[in-house]
Parts: C-alpha cells; structure tokens; sequence
C-alpha cells in the first residue's frame, strides 16, 4: 500500500487478548501489496497486516489478531507505510461520507487532533522517528479529517508531517536530558493538547508532570486515555494561557515556583498575538525557579505572508484558528522576557534527524520561510 491508500476507521468491538477479528476495510489502492500498521487504541498496541489491494474502493476483509479486554475499541488504520508521505485525501467514514469534526471541542482545542493523527502517521512508519501508540486512538477520526485538509494544502510547502516529526522528537530528546541527566523534575507542558510524553517516555522518579490546556480538551484526553498508566507522576490544569490566573490553577496541583522546572510550549505560540506571546512568556519566567528552561517552535513573519504558505494558512484560517504571529529574532523575543535561548531550524544539525528534506536557509538570506525550535534557560536577573 502506498501513499495513495485513503484512511478508514471502524469501530471494532474487541473479543478478548489474543482474538482474532475481521474488519471490512474500504480500500482504495494500486492493486498492489501492501502492509498497513493498525495502532489500537485502548490498549496502545498496533499490528501490521499484509493486505493485497486490487483497485480503488474495493472491499477488503482483513484478519487482526487482537489484544484486548472485550470492551468497545477504536481501530484507526494510517497507510503510511514504505517511508511515503501522506496521502491528501479527505478521509472517509466506512459510509463514505466525510467524517464529522469533534463535536464537543473548540475550533482551537481540535488542533491537538491534528497533532495526534501527525504522532499517529509517524508511528506508522517504517523509518519513525518515534513510537506514540495513543495517537491514534487520540485523534480519532477528526484528527485524521484535519490533517487530510493539511496534507493537501500542504504540498508546495516544506513538509508538516516531517516538521512535525522533527518537533516531536527534538523535544522528546531535549527533555529526556534536563529530567534524566540535569535532574529537573517539573515539567509543565502548556499547552499539552494531545502529547503523550508522560505515557510514552520513561521519567526519573519524583518527576511531576504537569499538563496545562482547556479544560474540554484535557476532558477528551482523560477519557480516551482511561485505560493507560502514565509513567510521570500527572498533574491536569484545565486552565487558558492567557487568563488571569493559571499560576494558582497549577499552584494547586502541585507545582511548586521555588524548584526549577521546564516549559514546553508546543504547537501554541504562532495562534497568539505577539504581545499575549510577551505576556505569556514574561508570566512564565517569574513563576519559574533559578535553573529553569523552556522550549518551544514558533514560526518567522515570511511563514504568516510568502504566497506559497498562503493554501496551508487559509486552511487555519477556515478552520477560526489562523497564524497570528512570528518572529524573525526568536533569540531577541525570548531575551526580552527573561530567557536566554537557542534558535535551530529543522535541519540544523541536532534538528535534522535525518528526515528534513530542504538545505537550510542560513539566517541572513532575507524573506524565507523558517519555524524555529528554541531552548534556553531562565536567565539570572540583570
Ligand atoms: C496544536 S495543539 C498542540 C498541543 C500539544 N503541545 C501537542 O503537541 O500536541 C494546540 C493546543 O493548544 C491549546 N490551547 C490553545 N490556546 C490555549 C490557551 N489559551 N490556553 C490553554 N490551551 C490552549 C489547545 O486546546 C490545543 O490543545
């Protein structure tokens, strides 16, 4: 199966560990052979099948051994598979309809299922530079419906999908280095949308996990999740970053503003205006202890403007949650609230991985489109 697959869900009900299930699989394929990897929610598992495809939108039985406690599971097949991208297909309901957004969440809080169906495709191949087994089953059917609408707008654009992977795992890394080897043991992953690093990762002991986002997406989460054991010790504060008074909300869980943490603002800071970014940024460092770090991805202002971003950010735009903001010094935007930070770009070295595939655009080259990872620490007062 190759990048044209499109991508099916089905509600499967789940017989026991080690049952054995058909699920009718609408496919639509090259008539070739192909192996689709099915990560199971509930149980986080997932199993490769070898399926033969023999033309567009034919029906096709497929035997799935299957683990799980005899309750109701979602299966969620991504066809990614042979290191291709995404298919930009709008992804169809076994019914053939289009599939219907996430009703309870906001046009905002959705764009973490978007992020999880991108955790979601990356674990499904074969190269992945990470293993979430939750995405899938966190983003759902509407997560895959977004990134659909992504991936078409996306094609003259550098990758999201890679992009995405890269981010994922630059943080993935980076965190596992100040927790493990710099002993920091507060993470505050704000907003925490669909991450599952709690989950996914291990952490030292006495790590305190603090997940920061509003309070129906942190609802989807918890549901969905119901059955996982995180591997942190979790603390949820349903709480909106520009309110008045998240620092009592996570005060209450258990952060403690006299021990160094970690921030990690993932996937928030080009929907919000420049100065709620200053704001922000300004309210974190004086709620962090001396030693503290962030890390986040922003994007510059060619990204907000260059007519080639332009079918990518009408998408944004459509869906009520545009790019508003960017900056083009992050080092100077994080200075000027209290950090000292290092700017890379996906495919500077340690921001590569062997996936990004565009040469870089040094810095000085004027008008080119950039996102940016940024890590530092809070700097000692002047
Ligand atoms: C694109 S997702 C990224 C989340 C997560 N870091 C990840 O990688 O999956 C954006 C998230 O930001 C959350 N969010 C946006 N604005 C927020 C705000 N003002 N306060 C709290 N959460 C916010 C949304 O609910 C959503 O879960």
């Amino acid at each position: 199966m190759t990048a044209q697959g499109e991508h099916r869900a089905a509600e499967t009900p789940l017989t026991g560990r080690g049952a054995h299930l058909a699920v009718e699989l609408p496919l639509s394929g090259r008539g070739e052979q192909g192996a689709v990897e099915l990560p199971l929610t509930g149980q986080g598992e997932q199993r490769a099948v070898e399926l033969p495809l023999s033309g567009r939108g034919e029906q096709h039985s497929v035997e799935l051994p299957l683990s799980g406690q005899g309750e109701q599971g979602a299966v969620e097949p991504s066809l990614t598979a042979l290191g291709e991208h995404l298919t930009a297909e709008t992804p169809l309901t076994a019914q053939g309809e289009r599939t219907p957004v996430e009703p309870s969440l906001t046009a905002l809080e959705r764009t973490a299922l978007l992020t999880a169906a991108l955790r979601a495709a990356e674990t499904s191949r074969p190269d992945r530079l990470y293993t979430d087994p939750y995405a899938a089953g966190l983003a759902g059917e509407a997560g895959w419906a977004l990134l659909a609408e992504v991936a078409a707008a996306g094609r003259d654009v550098p990758s999201t999908p890679d992009f995405n992977a890269i981010r994922t795992r630059f943080l993935d890394d980076h965190l596992r280095r100040l927790t493990h080897e710099q002993g920091i043991r507060q993470v505050v992953s704000a907003p925490a949308g669909l991450d599952t690093r709690a989950w996914r990762l291990g952490w030292p002991d006495g790590t305190r996990w603090f997940e920061i986002d509003r309070p129906a997406l942190l609802d989807h989460k918890r549901r969905r999740l119901a059955e996982a054991t995180p591997r942190a010790d979790l603390r949820t504060v349903a709480a909106d970053l520009t309110g008045p008074d998240w620092e009592q909300s996570l005060r209450a869980s258990g952060y403690d503003p006299t021990r160094p943490s970690v921030w990690v603002l993932e996937g928030l800071l080009y929907y919000l205006p420049e100065g709620a970014v200053r704001r922000l940024l300004t309210r974190i460092a004086a709620y962090s202890a001396p030693g503290s770090e962030i890390a986040a991805d922003l994007v510059n202002t060619a990204a907000l403007t260059l007519p080639d971003m332009r079918p990518l950010l009408a998408v944004f735009e459509e869906w009520g949650t545009p790019w508003v903001s960017g900056s083009d010094e992050p080092e100077h935007l994080f200075d000027t609230c209290g950090y000292t930070v290092t700017a890379r770009q996906p495919g500077d070295e340690g921001a590569d991985f062997g996936r990004w595939p565009d040469p870089v655009v040094p810095r000085e080259v004027p008008g080119a489109r950039r996102v940016f990872f940024v890590h530092g620490s809070l700097r000692a007062p002047r």
